[in-house]
């Protein structure tokens, strides 16, 4: 389950050792928090799909996935039940940041989803003014599916992103 992006690089499963370290990159780049319970209870319900990359022994960056099982949102499949993966938390440090791993620990995540829990698609929201993290998804393959006026607890708008895995 190890792959190296460049020679310094790791890819690899959560551990719960990880769980400082990912809290702490959460509460630095995202203003979306979570309790440390959240993070366990992710982490024990689907531990394939919770990637850290890690350098020299330190993790710089974190994603973090639930399986949700119902109807499909994909237009092209309207009324199909179906397993779904959802991105709940994705986060680089700004300092490992634009070197791949963003992109690295998304595309583990996707085919651990498709792998272990036979996930048909892939969605999450994000801010509508989060150019970075749109483009990267956008890189990837996903594509904006609808708006959800007020997601955010400051009142912005997110946007639904969709990207389809396997029929
Ligand atoms: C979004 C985030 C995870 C991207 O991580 P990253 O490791 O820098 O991303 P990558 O290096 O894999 O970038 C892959 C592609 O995404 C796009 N991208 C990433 N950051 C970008 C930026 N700052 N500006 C423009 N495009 C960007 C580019 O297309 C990039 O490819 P390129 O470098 O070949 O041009 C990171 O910026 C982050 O942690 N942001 C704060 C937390 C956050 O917003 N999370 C998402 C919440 S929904």
């Amino acid at each position: 389950m190890e792959g190296k992006t460049a020679s310094t690089y790791n890819i690899r499963k959560f551990e719960l050792k990880d769980l400082y370290q990912v809290i702490s990159i959460n509460r630095r780049c995202l203003p979306e928090n979570y309790s440390e319970g959240f993070f366990v209870s992710l982490y024990r319900s689907f531990p394939e799909t919770f990637i850290v990359a890690e350098k020299d022994g330190a993790v710089v960056g974190y994603i973090m996935c639930r399986i949700e099982s119902g109807f499909s949102n994909i237009s092209f499949t309207p009324f199909s039940i179906s397993k779904k993966g959802h991105i709940i938390s994705i986060a680089v440090l700004p300092e490992h940041q634009r070197k791949g791993l963003g992109q690295a620990l998304i595309e583990k995540a996707l085919e651990n989803m498709v792998k272990f829990y036979n996930a048909k698609s892939c969605y999450l929201e994000v801010r509508v003014s989060n150019e970075p993290a749109i483009r990267l998804y956008k890189k990837i393959g996903f594509e904006v599916h609808t708006v959800i006026r007020g997601y955010y607890a400051d009142g912005e708008n997110a946007y639904v992103m969709i990207k389809k895995l396997q029929e």
